[in-house]
């Protein structure tokens, strides 16, 4: 009755330009591993959820890329989005047509884009987390904190010796006062952005704490998986509401519990992120394609065609080549990043 349920919608900007809308994060190998981060997060749950119970939710656009990248999926395994609505519609979408084949399917959801390095200790984590979602509980996994991070969901949690943790308060992005007073406390982790619970748990909650979107989708089950499916969705994006899991369920919802989860996590936001948990060369740069490098160090050197990429005396910079792109950057200025990817646009 387990089923996985992969969020692959998001652009991931500030990844540009490796990252484009046309070719997001999330289906490159960001990591040089041979794999993208797409199938590493389907192959984290080998053994543990069946190929037959994966299913993404995405834009249309991407609907290629998914079949080609994780080819064990039937068509109606892949959900098309006709429109981006966040995060809770998308779930939403998935948990109603999931529950018309199973009304007591437990659903693991997690993003398509982060970094996980302990896959075994990840794995029991969640099993321990599905196995709480037996009761009738909305599950989170629980990242220690190591800095006021304010891209990120912070949990408090009731302080106890056992693996599955009570839930006081969960904020979404807080600003940086509260996260430093967060981290200070002690008793906050990191949301990981990812959500454990059984079908009929979620039903109830959205019911609770956002009826429209919870009728919007209810009124769909006799569609679900016919012909009639696509054409339904169209008409529910077009009108519901765009908002995330975070806001509009979890900041709500009174039963929440927590997993503490020491997995290797990154959510691999931006090119620094990337920089700490890529492998480095005795220079300590990160090479990924043909580079020849002197006097260089720590920097990222990433080329995606067989273009060979030159560089000397380069230090804590990011040099990026990929379509018809070059980006060369300082590495503690990558959050102009933003700024590129929006002044390109004019080039196409
Ligand atoms: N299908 C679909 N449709 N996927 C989406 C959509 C959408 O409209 N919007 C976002 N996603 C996917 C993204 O690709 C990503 O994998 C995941 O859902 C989460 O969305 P983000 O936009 O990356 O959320 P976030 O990083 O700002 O915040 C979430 O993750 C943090 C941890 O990385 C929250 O859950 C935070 O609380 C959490 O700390
Ligand atoms: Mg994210």
């Amino acid at each position: 009755d387990n089923y996985l349920v992969i969020m692959a919608g998001g652009i991931g900007t500030r990844f540009w330009p490796i990252s484009r809308s046309h070719f997001p994060k999330q289906f490159h190998d960001v990591l040089g591993v041979g794999k993208t981060m797409l199938q590493q997060t389907a192959e984290r749950f080998d053994g543990i959820i069946p190929h037959e119970n994966i299913y993404v939710v995405t834009s249309e656009e991407y609907a290629n890329l998914i079949q080609e990248q994780l080819p064990f999926l039937k068509d109606y395994q892949i959900l098309c989005e006709p429109q981006r609505r966040n995060t809770a519609p998308c779930i939403a979408y998935a948990a109603y047509k999931i529950s018309k084949i199973n009304s007591k399917a437990k659903l693991v959801v997690v993003p398509s884009d982060h970094v996980i390095l302990k896959t075994e200790e990840y794995q029991n984590k969640i099993k321990i987390a599905l196995k709480a979602a037996s009761e009738p509980v909305m599950v989170t996994l629980g990242i220690m904190p190591t800095r006021p991070d304010t891209g990120y969901g912070y949990i408090q949690f009731q302080p106890k010796a056992e693996d599955v943790l009570t839930v006081k308060t969960f904020t979404e992005k807080p600003n940086l006062e509260l996260a430093e007073a967060f981290l200070d406390s002690g008793d906050y982790v990191w949301n990981a952005g990812m959500f454990i619970f059984s079908v009929k748990t979620f039903k109830k909650e959205l019911n609770k704490h956002q009826s429209r979107l919870a009728e919007q989708f209810e009124e769909g089950m006799v569609l679900y998986y016919s012909e009639g499916e696509s054409e339904f969705i169209k008409k529910v994006y077009g009108v519901c509401k765009n908002i995330s899991i975070d806001v509009g369920l979890m900041e709500k919802s009174r039963d929440v519990k927590v997993v503490l989860a020491d997995i290797g996590w990154s959510d691999l936001g931006t090119w620094k992120s990337l920089y700490e948990v890529h492998e480095k060369d005795e220079n300590q740069n990160v090479i990924d394609g043909n580079a020849l490098t002197y006097e260089t160090t720590n920097s990222i050197i990433k080329s995606s065609s067989d273009k060979l990429i030159v560089v000397k005396g380069l230090k804590d910079f990011i040099v990026v080549e990929n379509d018809n792109v070059i980006m060369i950057c300082p590495k503690e200025e990558e959050q102009a990043v933003k700024l590129f990817v929006e002044d390109a646009t004019s080039f196409g």
